[in-house]
């Protein structure tokens, strides 16, 4: 990624067994550009996977980024390695912060994280309370307490709002069962809600969201979606710039093939889920297997690390140029 920069591991400290936050500061001591809450990363991780981690904490102190990252014993090696290689003083590469999980404007929010979720929600938040919002809400899912990252903060930001177990609720799993969400979601209302959780927490929510606006509600979950998942049939991408004609084979990402022929497409998650990727669609029909893209914007732009195409060819190009 042409974005990306080193910094240096400034601190460590494990927040659970198996979560680890990791501060970091440029090398040249200068200040990050400015992100919002919701934003994240993508870091190279020594096994020599890039993962993307939300930033937490107070977004807005641009002298650091706040990380977590929950050691997955199953994965592919990308959070194990940061957890167990990582130590103060290191430098990793990392990219730009991107947004696709923004925090918007609104009179009351509903925030729901569930285990190492809580990062985008927590700098959420801290930034609403910064705010000075009032009507907030933090329902905050974890196994046990010894899993919850954050716990005491959480606690003493509730203590210090007044705020208490009406509007701040941390609900152990192995203590008090499933979570009764109809009560909270039931009247909308204005009411805006972010969730960032596992993908049956989130169909679970969208379910009971059906006669919610779309557009107030907000999910995050950086598993993404696969490319392959469903029937994947050869297409042709047309980069509109030069005019190259690049094949997309039934096993190849449309992204794989833009970067194949020597395409520099900025990219990040590789899952349709963090919103990088997003190039202009000129023309043809795709079939969008993102779950960035709003309706209205899927007939302007397309994510080529899930999405394939409905016709025989898309014609794509960067998202600085407009559509026609
Ligand atoms: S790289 Fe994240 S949506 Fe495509």
């Amino acid at each position: 990624m042409s974005d990306d920069e080193t910094v240096v591991v400034s601190a460590r400290r494990m927040l659970t067994a198996d979560v680890c936050e990791f501060e970091l500061r440029r090398a040249d001591g200068a200040l990050f550009e400015p992100a919002g809450p919701g934003s994240h990363i993508t870091v190279h991780t020594p096994s020599g996977e890039a993962r993307s981690y939300s930033l937490t904490s107070d977004v807005s102190d641009r002298s650091r980024r706040v990380i977590a990252v929950r050691r997955d014993e199953n994965g592919r090696g990308g959070s194990r390695s940061m957890v167990d290689e990582v130590h103060d003083g290191d430098e990793l590469v990392i990219s730009a912060a991107r947004n696709a999980f923004e925090l918007v404007e609104a009179p009351s929010y509903l925030l729901v994280a569930a285990g190492i979720g809580i990062t985008p929600i927590r700098a959420m938040l801290v930034e609403l309370l910064r705010r000075g919002v009032a009507d907030v809400r933090l329902v905050y899912l974890s196994r046990s307490r010894d899993e919850t990252p954050y716990l005491e903060e959480i606690e003493e930001i509730a203590e210090l709002t007044g705020a208490g177990a009406d509007s701040m609720t941390l609900h152990h799993r192995t203590i008090h069962g499933a979570f009764d969400w109809w009560p909270l979601l039931e009247a909308p209302g204005e009411r805006h809600l972010y969730v960032c959780g596992p993908e049956p927490l989130q169909n679970e929510l969208r379910a009971l969201t059906m006669h919610w606006r779309p557009s107030r509600v907000h999910m995050e979950d950086f598993a993404g979606v696969s490319a392959f998942g469903e029937i994947s049939l050869p297409f042709e991408v047309d980069w509109q710039p030069t005019g190259a004609r690049i094949p997309v084979t039934s096993d190849q990402t449309m992204l794989a093939a833009l970067e194949g022929a020597g395409i520099d497409v900025d990219s990040s998650c590789g899952s349709g889920t963090c919103g990088t990727c997003r190039l202009s669609l000129v023309e043809g029909e795709a079939d969008h297997r993102d779950v960035v893209l709003t309706e209205s914007e899927r007939a302007h732009f397309v994510m080529p690390c899930v999405s394939r195409a409905v016709s025989d060819r898309l014609v794509v190009a960067p998202i600085t140029v407009v559509p026609q």
